[in-house]
């Protein structure tokens, strides 16, 4: 009997979207899917903020059928740093892809619900996703400098987005944006040279400097340390806590103790589902969802 109620809870599995890696660890993924599962849906803690630079309603996504976030509502502060953590393959890339429409490059993707940054839906069919993309900026994973001198890997957006009108407009804005992501000392004597011949560290810097000289708004970083040495990231890191005092960001990291240094706000994702929002101490100190506490202790992940 317990046999084929095994069998049976198993084959329910992959319906639930429990993804093939979590099969290894059956039996916790079996027991958090019973308590998962009689959870009614919905976030635990406090989506909303006073001031938001965005707001998402209901956002669902779909890769072909495969449901990958479900039904999210979330509210990104102005001037906030809000993680974003998870078990792989839980959505934070999708969830944050949807924010300055990067999911539109994936064909079989498809994304509902509401996302406004200030007033603006930006889903609205009148919405150029070009500009939209300079106000919600991204840093990747891997630093992606283009193969170009430094100078011109900064000077490029503001270039294409008509920012800058001559050369001393220029020089103005690449120093401004190397210095503000805390790269300047380093290159200021070899703009010339190709970006991609810095250091891993210095290249994300770069690109984060790319990202600031358009000026954005929002500005998303997916596991943007996951590829530096600590050195590397706590300069990122501390780059990150200067950068809030001007810019609302999202980060993407698989290390707690980075979404502890650097976010206000943490958001807990889990196969698709916002299981919790709220403040960062709280998260990390006292979880109400049993999913984050055991994932923030290790147990599940
Ligand atoms: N381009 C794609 N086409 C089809 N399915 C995708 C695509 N990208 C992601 N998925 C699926 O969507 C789900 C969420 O993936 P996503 O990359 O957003 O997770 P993640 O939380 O960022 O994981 P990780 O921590 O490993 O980066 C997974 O089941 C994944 O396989
Ligand atoms: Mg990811």
């Amino acid at each position: 009997m317990e046999n084929i109620l095994q069998q049976t809870r198993y084959a329910s599995l992959p319906e639930a979207g429990l993804q093939k890696q979590d099969w290894t660890h059956k039996s916790v993924v079996m027991e958090k899917f019973e308590k998962y599962d009689a959870d009614q849906r919905g976030t635990v803690g406090e989506i909303h903020v006073a001031d938001p630079r965005m707001t998402c309603r209901n956002v669902d996504v779909f890769y072909g059928d495969a449901h990958a976030i479900k039904d999210v509502s979330i509210d990104i502060g102005r001037n906030e740093v809000i993680a974003m953590i998870g078990p792989s393959g839980c959505g934070k890339s999708t969830f944050i892809r949807c924010l300055n429409r990067m999911n539109d490059t994936i064909d079989i993707c498809q994304v509902t619900g509401e996302i406004l940054l200030d007033d603006m839906n930006i889903y609205g069919k009148d919405v150029d996703v070009v500009p939209l993309r300079a106000q919600v900026g991204m840093v990747f994973q891997k630093p992606n400098p283009f193969p170009k001198s430094i100078y011109d890997n900064v000077v490029y957006g503001p270039k294409i987005h008509g920012l800058v009108q001559n050369r001393i407009e220029e020089d103005e804005i690449v120093e401004t944006s190397l210095q503000r992501a805390g790269l300047w000392d380093e290159v200021k004597d070899r703009l010339d040279q190709p970006g991609t011949g810095l250091s891993g560290g210095q290249q994300q810097r770069l690109c984060i400097a790319r990202t600031i000289a358009v000026s954005p708004e929002v500005i998303l970083m997916d596991e943007p340390c996951s590829a530096l040495d600590p050195i590397a990231t706590a300069k990122i890191e501390e780059l990150i806590d200067e950068l809030r005092a001007q810019y609302t960001i999202v980060i993407v990291t698989h290390s707690m103790q980075q979404a502890a240094r650097v976010s206000q706000r943490t958001a807990y994702f889990h196969l698709g589902d916002l299981i919790e929002v709220g403040e960062t101490k709280k998260i990390f100190t006292n979880p109400r969802h049993t999913l984050t506490e055991d994932y923030i202790t290790g147990r599940f992940g």
